[in-house]
C-alpha cells in the first residue's frame, strides 16, 4: 500500500482503478493519503476509522467492492459481507454495498466496470445531496446564531461539503454570521481533530468545548441551535448518532433550543422500526483509556465504549434531507423519503 503526503484535501477518490483515501487518523497533524487496489485494505481502513462518517464509509465500501469485482477469483458476496461487517451502526454502509453488488450481479459485460460505475454514482450523488441539504438546512438558521455541533459531519464524513457541517458551511457562505461551538467528541476527538480542521480551512469562526460543557452552555442561552448528523434513522424517527448526541438533545429540549438532524435519505432505514432495534457499535475500551498517546488510568482500569447512542424522535425538531426538511411526526415523511432510495435486501 503506497503512502504519500501532500497538501490537497480529497477524502476519497477513484483514480486509474485504484482507491485513494485520506487517512483521518493522522489529521490534523498530517494530510496523508493511502492508495490501494485491495478491498481488504478498505475494510481495514473503515474498521480503524481511517475512513469514517456514515456516508463516506458507504462510498469507501462501494469502491472497495468495485476493487474486489476486478478479480474474477474473488467471491463478490463474501467480499460484500466482509465490507458490510466492518461497522454495524451506519446503515449507509450496507445500503451502498447492496447497490454495488446488485449492479455487478446485473452486469452483462464485465462486473468490474459495472461495479466501479455504480460506486462512482453513489459518490457523485452524495456530493450533490450535500449541497441540497446545505441549502435546506441553512434556511432554518437565523442570522448571527451560535450553533453547537458534535463529532465530524463535514467533507471528511461524506466526500461532499458534509451534512450538519455542510449546513453550517452553507450558512457561513450565505453571510449569516454564524459561530460554532465544536464538541471535542470523546473518545476519538472527531470534533477537535477533524471538525475544527475543516472549519479553520473554511474560515468559519469556532471555539472548541469539552463535551461536558455543552449542557451548561445550552442552559445559559449561548446556543441558538444544535446541528448534528446521523448514522441511522429508524422508521419512527429515532436517530443513532455519535455517542453524546442524546445528552445534547435532552439539554436542547429542556431549554427550548432546536435540535436539527441532517442526513441523506440513504441514512433512513425503514426496516428498523425504532431506535431500540438499532445495533450500537461497541469499540475497544483502549480508545477511552488513553488520551492521545497517553494512558492516564490505573493499570487495572477497563472501559465501556459505545460509539453511538439513540436520540428518540420526540427530541428532534426537524430532519433535513436532500429531499427537504421533515417535521414531526416523522413517520409518514420518512416512509416516503426512505422509499425513494431503498435497495432490496
Ligand atoms: O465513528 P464515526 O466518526 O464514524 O461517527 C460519525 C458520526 O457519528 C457522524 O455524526 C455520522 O456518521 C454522520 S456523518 C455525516
Amino acid at each position: 500500500m503506497p503512502v504519500h503526503t501532500d497538501h490537497s484535501f480529497e477524502p476519497i477518490a477513484w483514480r486509474g482503478g485504484l482507491l485513494r483515501f485520506l487517512d483521518q487518523t493522522r489529521l490534523p497533524g498530517e494530510v496523508c493519503y493511502v492508495e490501494t487496489g485491495d478491498y481488504r485494505d478498505v475494510a481495514d481502513a473503515i474498521r480503524r476509522l481511517a475512513v469514517r462518517g456514515a456516508p463516506l464509509i458507504g462510498i469507501a465500501a462501494a469502491y472497495g467492492l468495485a476493487l474486489a469485482a476486478r478479480d474474477w477469483r474473488t467471491d463478490l458476496h463474501d467480499a460484500a459481507a466482509e465490507l458490510t461487517a466492518t461497522r454495524p451502526t451506519a446503515v449507509n454502509l450496507a445500503w451502498a454495498v447492496r447497490r454495488v453488488l446488485a449492479a455487478a450481479d446485473r452486469a452483462t459485460a464485465g462486473r468490474g466496470p459495472a461495479a466501479a460505475a455504480e460506486a462512482r454514482r453513489i459518490h457523485e450523488q452524495q456530493v450533490e445531496d450535500d449541497l441540497r441539504m446545505g441549502d435546506a438546512g441553512a434556511a432554518l438558521i437565523a442570522r448571527g446564531s451560535t450553533l453547537l455541533t458534535h463529532c465530524n459531519t463535514g467533507a471528511l464524513a461524506t466526500g461532499g461539503i458534509g451534512t450538519a457541517l455542510g449546513v453550517i458551511k452553507t450558512a457561513h457562505r450565505q453571510g449569516k454570521d454564524v459561530r460554532v461551538l465544536v464538541d471535542e467528541t470523546r473518545p476519538l476527538l472527531q470534533g477537535a481533530r477533524l471538525t475544527a480542521w475543516e472549519l479553520e480551512r473554511e474560515g468559519v469562526p469556532y471555539r472548541l468545548i469539552v463535551d461536558a460543557a455543552a449542557a451548561g452552555l445550552i442552559a445559559s442561552g449561548e446556543v441558538q441551535a444544535v446541528v448534528v448528523g446521523a448514522d441511522r434513522i429508524a422508521a419512527n424517527g429515532d436517530v443513532a448518532n455519535k455517542v453524546g448526541t442524546y445528552g445534547l438533545a435532552l439539554a436542547a429540549q429542556a431549554h427550548g433550543v432546536p435540535l436539527y438532524v441532517v442526513a441523506p435519505s440513504s441514512t433512513i432505514d425503514l426496516l428498523t422500526p425504532d431506535g431500540a432495534s438499532i445495533t450500537i457499535e461497541h469499540r475497544d475500551g483502549d480508545e477511552v483509556l488513553s488520551f492521545g498517546w497517553m494512558r492516564d488510568v490505573p493499570g487495572g482500569a477497563t472501559a465501556l465504549n459505545p460509539a453511538f447512542d439513540i436520540t428518540p424522535a420526540c427530541h428532534i425538531s426537524a430532519i433535513v434531507t436532500e429531499r427537504g426538511v421533515l417535521h414531526p411526526p416523522f413517520d409518514a415523511a420518512l416512509r416516503e423519503t426512505g422509499a425513494a432510495v431503498a435497495v432490496p435486501r
